[in-house]
């Protein structure tokens, strides 16, 4: 799929923008801090409703607006769809698709879908967990969007659990200082809540994790080859996955077994129960997709901590050409392809491969505030950035 046109209004640094695009390569070209990421991060917001760069919508209107709209033509396979956000912070967001207004904003997610590659994604490799879950999570929605429901009822459940486990704290935690008289049909009932609350967190927190391991399972092969390629052949790349379900159900995942869902979920019901106490004593929920970790190595060595800075560069990119050419084998169309400011970052040889391993894709963003630094192979049409302006000619 491809965008045709890309319209603004009073995102980030942009009162307006119209870019018109086409298939193929297109590259961004300005000085730091004119617009040319607050472009492509549109494109990525309409995509996944999610930025790259932050966490929070606020920073995504003009400052001094209310809202920002993102709209956008795209065309799969010769037909062409309008997909249109208003994005509107502190107030629940809107979308449309074609003329039609949908129920809830997760439902534009798929009508566009785009792999984004930028700087910050060395956080995958040398960040917190939060950075890989996340990496999965949206690999998955943009694989399948029904994902989106499952990961958001997922939240909602363990928000609440963990209120449970907050207020019933002091009617369960045993050894306190203060003697506390607990009555034992409070206790009682506190724990049974509990017990409702852990089989809805096991069922929809195992379908997850089911998800993400088949999803793994999946991007694998991807992974070591596009490493591979990336570095020139010095690679075993791998990534695994890093339960936190006790211990025999955490060896077999690790060990790369998918198991059953059923499986998965009796593992959480288990584990849940091991942990009780501590999960009392500090209220927060201890087990599930939301603890796990996915392991990310070269050969026998864990990559964060150990792999230079080139290597970490490598692999980040290793993960999303590799989710590039997953989603491409499973939609059987292109997703757009975003390079945000990659290529300062990469020496010469990277780069020229980069460039070799990405020249097929149906349509290819590139934004970077040196032309020199694009390989001649991926140049494709300049625009120019200036100032919150895009345009064909040279400033
Ligand atoms: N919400 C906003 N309102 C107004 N300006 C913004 C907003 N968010 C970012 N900017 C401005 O956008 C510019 C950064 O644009 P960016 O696309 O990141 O630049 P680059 O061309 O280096 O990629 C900065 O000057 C910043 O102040
Ligand atoms: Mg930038």
């Amino acid at each position: 799929m491809y965008l045709r046109h890309l319209s603004l209004m009073d995102f980030r640094s942009y009162p307006t923008a119209e870019v018109e695009l086409q298939p193929g390569i297109t590259t961004f070209v300005g000085l730091n801090g004119q617009g040319k990421t607050n472009l492509v991060e549109a494109a990525g917001y309409l995509a996944s409703l999610s930025s790259h760069r932050v966490a929070q919508d606020a920073p995504l209107v003009r400052a001094g607006a209310s809202q920002a709209i993102i709209r956008a033509a795209v065309v799969r396979e010769g037909r062409e769809q309008v997909v249109e956000l208003e994005i509107n912070p502190g107030r629940a967001n809107r979308a449309r698709l074609g003329r039609a207004p949908l129920t809830r904003p997760r439902d534009i997610l798929g009508a566009l879908r785009t792999v984004l590659f930028a700087p910050e994604d060395l956080a995958l490799v040398k960040g917190d967990p939060s950075e890989r879950r996340a990496f999965l999570d949206q690999l998955l929605i943009a694989r399948q969007p029904r994902w989106a429901g499952a990961r958001s009822d997922y939240d909602k459940i363990l928000k609440q659990r963990n209120a449970l486990l907050k207020s019933a704290m002091p009617l369960l935690r045993k050894g306190t200082r203060r003697r506390v008289d607990r009555d034992p049909q409070e206790v009682e009932a506190a724990l049974h809540t509990l017990d409702v609350w852990n089989s809805h967190l096991a069922e929809v927190g195992s379908s997850l994790v089911y998800a993400r391991l088949r999803l793994l399972h999946d991007l694998s092969p991807y992974l070591s080859k596009a490493y591979d390629e990336v570095s020139a052949g010095r690679g075993a790349a791998q990534a695994t996955y890093r339960s936190s379900l006790y211990d025999e159900m955490a060896t077999r995942i690790a060990g790369g077994e998918v198991p059953e869902q059923d499986a998965l979920r009796e593992a959480t019901l288990e584990t849940f129960a091991q942990v009780r106490e501590q999960e009392v004593e500090r209220g927060i929920t201890l087990v599930g997709p939301h603890r796990d970790d996915l392991l990310l190595q070269l050969g026998d060595l864990p990559a964060k901590g150990y792999a230079s800075h080139g290597e970490s560069w490598s692999f980040a990119l290793g993960l999303r050409i590799a989710a590039f050419q997953l989603l491409r084998t499973d939609l059987g169309t292109d997703p757009v392809l975003v390079l945000d400011d990659v290529f300062a970052e990469l020496d010469a040889g990277r780069r020229e491969r980069l460039a070799a391993m990405v020249e097929d894709a149906e349509q290819v963003l590139v934004t970077a505030a040196v032309a020199d630094d694009v390989p001649p192979a991926l140049t494709g049409r300049t625009f120019h950035v200036t100032l919150g302006s895009v345009s064909r000619e040279p400033a």
